[in-house]
C-alpha cells in the first residue's frame, strides 16, 4: 500500500495537500480530509463549524478532491482521501478520482460527532455494516484501493466482524483508531490476515510503534502531531528499525531451516 509504513491521519480542516507535502519526507501515505461529499454530510459539517470545529467545506467537494490530489502528483507520498457521505453516488465519484491518481479512498466510519452520526455518517456506519459494505463495494468497483477508518470502544460493535465485512466488500485496508484498546489490532490482524492494517492512536515514539507492529499491524499512522517533524522522524525511524529486525530474524529462521 505504501512505504515507509507511516501514514499521516486525517485532521478535518487541516489535512490538505500542503499538510501532506510537509510530512512527506517521513510518511508513505497521507489521508487528506475528512471531506463531506453530499448535501446532508455537508450540512452536518456546517453545524460542526458553528461550534468551532475546523472542517473542509469547499464549494465543490469533488473538484476540491481532484485539485488536492493533482497538486500532490509529484510529492513522494501516496495520497488518500477520507470521505463522509450519506449517499453512494459521490463516494463512487471520489473513488474514480482516486483510482485515476493511484490514491486510496478511505470511507470514514470513525467520526463520532453527533451531527455526523445523526445523518448516518462516521461512527454510525459501524452499526450498519451492510451500508458500510455498500460504500466499500461502490468505491472498489471504481478501481480505487479502499481503506475503512474505524474506531474501537463503540458499544455493540465488534471490530473483528466489521473488518471481515469490509474485506468481503472489497476493502484493501482497515485503519484502526485503537483508542485505549490497543490489543484489538492483534484481533483484527488475526481475523483478516489479508487486510492491510494501519494502527492509529497515540503513535508517537519507539515504544508505541513497537507495540502496534508487534500486534501485527502493517503500518502505523499519526494524527494530532502530524505537523511535527520530530515526531514523524522518530516514528519513521522506529518503524524502519522494527521491519529491519523482523526481516533479519526471518532470514536467520530460513538459515536454520535450510541447514
Ligand atoms: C481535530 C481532529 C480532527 C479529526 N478529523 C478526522 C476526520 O475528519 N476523519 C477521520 O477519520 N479522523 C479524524 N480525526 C481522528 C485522527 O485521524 C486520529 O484517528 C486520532 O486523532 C487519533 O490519532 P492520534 O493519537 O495520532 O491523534 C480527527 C482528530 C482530530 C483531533
Amino acid at each position: 500500500m505504501f512505504e515507509p509504513r507511516v501514514a499521516l491521519a486525517s485532521l478535518s480542516g487541516e489535512s490538505d495537500a500542503e499538510w501532506a507535502r510537509a510530512g512527506a519526507d517521513d510518511a508513505g501515505a497521507a489521508f487528506l480530509g475528512g471531506i463531506a461529499l453530499d448535501g446532508d454530510s455537508r450540512a452536518a459539517a456546517r453545524e460542526l463549524v458553528e461550534r468551532d470545529r475546523a472542517e473542509f467545506l469547499p464549494e465543490d467537494p469533488l473538484a476540491f478532491v481532484a485539485a488536492e490530489l493533482d497538486s500532490l502528483a509529484d510529492a513522494p507520498v501516496r495520497p488518500a482521501v477520507n470521505v463522509r457521505s450519506t449517499t453512494l453516488a459521490p463516494v463512487r465519484e471520489a473513488a474514480r478520482l482516486c483510482a485515476d491518481r493511484d490514491a486510496i479512498l478511505e470511507v470514514n466510519a470513525h467520526c463520532r460527532q453527533a451531527e455526523l452520526c445523526a445523518v448516518g455518517c462516521g461512527e454510525s456506519l459501524l452499526r450498519d455494516t451492510e451500508r458500510l459494505g455498500e460504500y466499500v463495494a461502490a468505491a472498489a468497483e471504481e478501481g480505487a484501493d479502499v481503506s475503512v477508518k474505524v474506531r474501537t470502544e463503540v458499544e455493540g460493535v465488534d471490530l473483528v466482524e466489521t473488518a471481515r465485512a469490509v474485506e468481503s466488500a472489497g476493502a484493501e485496508a482497515v485503519h484502526v483508531d485503537a483508542m485505549d484498546s490497543e490489543p484489538v489490532v492483534r484481533d483484527v490482524v488475526e481475523a483478516v490476515p489479508d487486510l492491510f492494517v494501519i494502527a492509529n492512536n497515540e503513535v508517537r515514539d519507539r515504544e508505541s510503534v513497537r507495540e502496534y507492529l508487534d500486534y501485527g499491524a502493517d503500518a502505523v499512522s499519526v494524527g494530532r502531531p502530524s505537523a511535527d517533524p520530530r515526531v514523524l522522524r522518530r516514528v519513521r525511524d522506529a518503524v524502519e528499525e522494527w521491519f529491519a529486525e523482523s526481516a533479519g530474524s526471518e532470514e536467520s529462521n530460513a538459515d536454520e531451516v535450510s541447514r
